[in-house]
């Protein structure tokens, strides 16, 4: 899809030549000095009762007099914010899709203005009302016609909303890069699958790629992490990747993402229910490689650093069984308890190893517990972090990107749980809390680093009718990268 700004003409929003018309209209009354012929058809739909200014309110017009474009479209954009406004933009297109016009513009009017955030929300509402994923269903309905999508600004705005536009397509195509790998199945996702798309995006994106093998990992030590990938008969790949653009003594950000190619849970095996979502649990890796990405397009001067253990959860004969122990490459002992609570194995290693980059901050992203979508659903991401000023960061982050995070507690009383008589820990504490433990014990293995967690186990996907990976949270984590890039 291509984006680009427009300035009305002399003859407003009714002189505008594209196949259709989307008007966002912010606020609650017709807007004053909307062009005559909309406010017309707007001002008889509320007088018949067709439209209202409340949420989700839409009303469509076809060929309307003294309006070039042939298809208008009004959608309620509340209070015209870029919040609701995404909303508004993600009907509003869904809707016009399925239409034949392959051109629209589209216009906020009302009581509110137009700033960068509705220009980033409206190429990803955009991109992901036409997304179709195809790559294992190539009968999947054909892309839209749609095309070309203009934003009607003012003359003054004009620079500085096109390069929003052009950042809103470096992040949706992140986005997108995210939400694809995810939907892959894990028989053609797998870790070595990864590993290519790794050095794919290195090569188109300029990024610095390494993929280390078994015998590299065994060399490092990193025991915990080979030991869940023992049970499987793919390759673990253990992938980094760099993003170079900031000063070279710079400290990286580094980005940790679980990529656990599939979840069986292992010899713990997890019951058959919706266990395909477990293709799912290389969402962090996904979300790593999607942000990867998107700061590689837009050239931003920083160093980001991305890390992903990338293996399956298989039960085996050769697979890790309850009461195994194994030595991380922090040297501290686990006793396996449960084969299932295999994220925080693989990202203990990771962690251990980020460690040799000299990070600024670390971050890890993953689809880790059940408990978090117990404790929050699908709508914010978990963030655990002991640094406040960190956590801080990541939240403005998600609230800015529309991509939005909630703390959670880390109180050192929840460490309880985690200990073993045959091991320095175990890897799983009791149920309840259990979004919490499983962050006590990656917080185990961060020593001094500045380190937050993000259990994206509830928004890294959907589930039922609409079920599909959301490429959350790249945004949230490219808008926390660029802001310090600063
Ligand atoms: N990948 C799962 C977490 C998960 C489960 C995410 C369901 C989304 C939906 C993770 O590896 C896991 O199995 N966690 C266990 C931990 C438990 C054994 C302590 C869980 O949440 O049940
Ligand atoms: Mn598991
Ligand atoms: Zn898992």
């Amino acid at each position: 899809m291509d984006f680009k700004t427009q300035i009305a003409g002399a003859q407003g929003l009714a002189g505008l030549g594209a196949d259709a018309l989307l008007v966002l209209v912010a606020g609650d009354a017709v807007p004053a000095g909307l062009d005559t012929p909309l406010a017309e058809v707007l001002a008889a739909a509320v007088n018949d009762g067709d439209f209202s200014f409340k949420p989700g309110q839409a009303l469509y017009a076809h060929r309307v007099t003294g309006v070039k474009a042939a298809r208008v479209l009004f959608v309620h954009a509340g209070d015209g914010s870029a919040k609701p406004w995404r909303k508004a933009v993600a009907q509003g297109v869904g809707q016009l899709k399925a239409g034949g016009s392959k051109t629209l513009a589209l216009a906020l009017v009302g009581p509110a203005a137009l700033g960068a955030a509705h220009a980033e929300a409206l190429v990803a509402a955009a991109e992901e009302a036409v997304y179709v994923y195809r790559s294992t269903k190539p009968s999947a309905a054909p892309a839209p016609k749609l095309r070309s999508i203009s934003l009607v600004v003012d003359k003054t705005q004009q620079a500085a909303l096109t390069a929003a536009l052009k950042q809103g397509e470096a992040l949706a195509a992140g986005v997108g890069l995210a939400r694809e790998l995810a939907n892959r199945p894990g028989n053609l996702a797998t870790p070595s699958a990864l590993a290519d798309e790794a050095r794919k995006l290195g090569r188109s994106h300029g990024l610095k790629v390494e993929v280390l093998e078994r015998k590299d990992a065994e060399k490092l030590g990193m025991g915990s992490f080979l030991s869940v990938a023992q049970g499987s008969a793919e390759p673990p790949k253990f992938i980094v990747a760099r993003w170079l653009g900031g000063a070279k003594n710079a400290a990286p950000v580094v980005l940790v993402g679980k990529g656990i190619t599939f979840d069986t849970g292992g010899i713990s095996l997890k019951p058959a229910a919706e266990m395909d979502e477990m293709k799912f649990d290389m969402g962090g890796a996904a979300s790593v490689l999607g942000t990867l990405a998107a700061v590689a397009q837009m050239k931003a001067k920083v160093n980001l650093i991305g890390i992903i253990p990338a293996c399956e959860n298989m039960p085996d004969g050769k697979a890790i069984k309850p009461g195994d122990v194994v030595t991380s490459m922090s040297g501290q002992t686990i006793e396996i308890l449960n084969t299932d609570a295999e994220g925080r194995l693989i990202l203990c290693d990771a962690l251990t190893y980020a460690e040799r980059f000299k990070p600024a901050v670390v971050v890890d992203i993953a689809t880790l517990t059940g408990a978090c979508v117990i404790a929050l659903g699908h709508h914010r991401t978990g963030l655990f972090s002991a640094d406040d000023a960190l956590a801080a960061e990541l939240l403005a982050a998600g609230e800015q990107a529309l991509d939005p995070a909630w703390r959670m507690p880390l109180d050192e009383e929840y460490d309880e749980g985690l200990k073993s008589h045959f091991a320095d820990m175990a890897n799983v504490g009791s149920r309840a809390g259990g979004a919490i433990t499983a962050a006590m014990f990656l917080k185990r293995f961060t020593g001094k680093l500045r380190w937050a967690h993000l259990d994206i186990a509830g928004t890294a996907w959907k589930s039922g009718a609409a079920k599909g990976a959301t490429g959350r949270p790249v945004a949230l984590l490219t808008q926390f990268v660029l802001s310090r890039a600063g």
